[in-house]
């Protein structure tokens, strides 16, 4: 699955586009229709809309929504001309300037606007920047004319639109096991040794590499969020679970990811029903648990991308010591990466929508993800995870 834009600009063949969008969502894409005002004089933006099943209400940023394509269909001479020079006039043109990846446009327009010295150009500057074109088809135009601008059908589009995706992410196709959220350790029946991870991240990670078409299989330690759609979900409740679980779909694994709060002790003994309160004392002994990321590093095979989390609290040094320590992590655990953030801040990392992060690893250089969502974090991780596999 990719996250698609569909930029659709007035011409009679936005009527055409309808179906490029089913076809898009029929792939299992995640299509953001973004329909400009003259196009709505042929299709009402609703109606893309309800054929991406978007809710009706979408957010006004929606042009900055990160995506692995963008494709235009039908982009009109008018809108060839703007994305060759840069306008941003409407939602359209400005996800265009926003779009970092691969574009594709499938012009529409009358046989002698299409062959016009302005819109050759035009067709020439985009192509020289990388920009792909579909069509336009020779044929007859809706207005009766023969000649070359009539739009290229849907599947032809949709084509195009899936060779151009499967050449985007090396995630694209492989198998992607994260872990998240935080293990609860029983002391009896109904209590627990547990930790504040909610597991935003971990699923947050989940999604993105998802989304850039790998197959993902999540580990769930008791998330306080939804696991995301499309991936497939083991629940993990304890440190022992996680062990099992990861241990035995890691061996199979291009990518592990643990971001879950692993518990690192555990009562050596979890009473079987509910210890009944009284007026003594109760005290539990901890006894330590295997370190997963640890136990992959020695058992990591060959091409496979290992990333661990190293929450430290800062100390006072710049972060210097905790990268130290994420250093050290990274080398005693095999990791390729380690994703190092500070727990002594309470507006990032555990339990907060937002995080900032600094990578380490032993061949690409350090680099710090400053504080933003976790979901644009886990762009950053899987950018780094991307150079790795790469
Ligand atoms: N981890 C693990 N198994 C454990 C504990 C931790 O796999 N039993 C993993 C976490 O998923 C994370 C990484 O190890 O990716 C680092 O966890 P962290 O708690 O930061 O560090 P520790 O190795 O536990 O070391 P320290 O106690 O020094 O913080």
């Amino acid at each position: 699955m990719a996250r698609v834009l569909l930029g659709v600009s007035g011409g009679i063949a936005a009527y055409k586009a309808c179906e490029v969008c089913r076809r898009l969502v029929k792939g299992g894409h995640d299509v953001v229709p973004l329909v400009t005002p003259g196009a709505e004089r042929f299709v009402g933006a609703e109606t893309f809309r309800a054929l991406a099943r978007r809710p009706p209400a979408d957010d006004v940023y929606l042009h900055l929504t990160r995506a692995d394509l963008m494709v235009v269909a039908p982009c009109t001479a008018n809108t060839l001309a703007k994305l060759a020079h840069g306008l941003a006039d409407n939602s359209l043109t400005e996800a265009a300037l926003a779009h970092r990846g691969p574009m594709l446009v499938a012009p529409a327009m009358n046989p002698r606007m299409w062959s016009h010295a302005a819109t050759r150009a035009n067709a020439d500057a985009l192509h020289a920047r990388g920009v792909v074109l579909v069509g336009p088809d020779e044929g007859e135009t809706a207005e009766g004319e023969l000649g070359v601008g009539r739009m290229s059908e849907p599947a032809e589009i949709v084509r195009a639109a899936e060779a151009l995706l499967a050449g985007t992410s090396p995630l694209r196709g492989k198998e992607v096991l994260v872990s998240a959220g935080g293990t609860r350790e029983p002391i009896d029946a109904v209590r627990f040794v547990g930790n504040r991870s909610s597991g935003r991240m971990g699923v947050a990670l989940a999604a993105e590499a998802h989304r850039r078409g790998a197959h993902v299989t999540l580990l769930a330690a008791n998330l306080s969020v939804a696991p995301p759609v499309g991936v497939d979900v083991i629940e993990t409740q304890t440190a022992a679970d996680l062990e099992r679980e990861a241990l035995a779909r890691g061996a199979v694994a291009d990518v592990v990811v643990m971001a879950a709060a692993v518990a690192d002790y555990r009562p050596a003994e979890a009473l079987a029903t509910k210890r009944p309160k009284d007026a003594a004392g109760w005290t539990v002994e901890l006894e330590p648990t295997t370190d997963v990321l640890e136990a992959l590093g020695a058992t990591r095979r060959a091409g496979q991308v290992l990333v661990g989390f190293a929450a430290e609290a800062s100390d006072g040094a710049g972060g210097e010591r905790g990268l130290e320590r994420a250093r050290e992590k990274l080398t005693r655990k095999k990791a390729d990466l380690i994703v190092f953030n500070d727990v002594s801040r309470t507006d990032i990392g555990f339990d907060a929508t937002d995080n900032e992060v600094t990578l380490v690893s032993g061949t690409i250089p350090a680099v710090t993800l400053r504080k933003a969502s976790k979901e644009d974090i886990a762009v950053g991780i899987l950018d780094a995870v991307e150079l790795l596999l790469g």
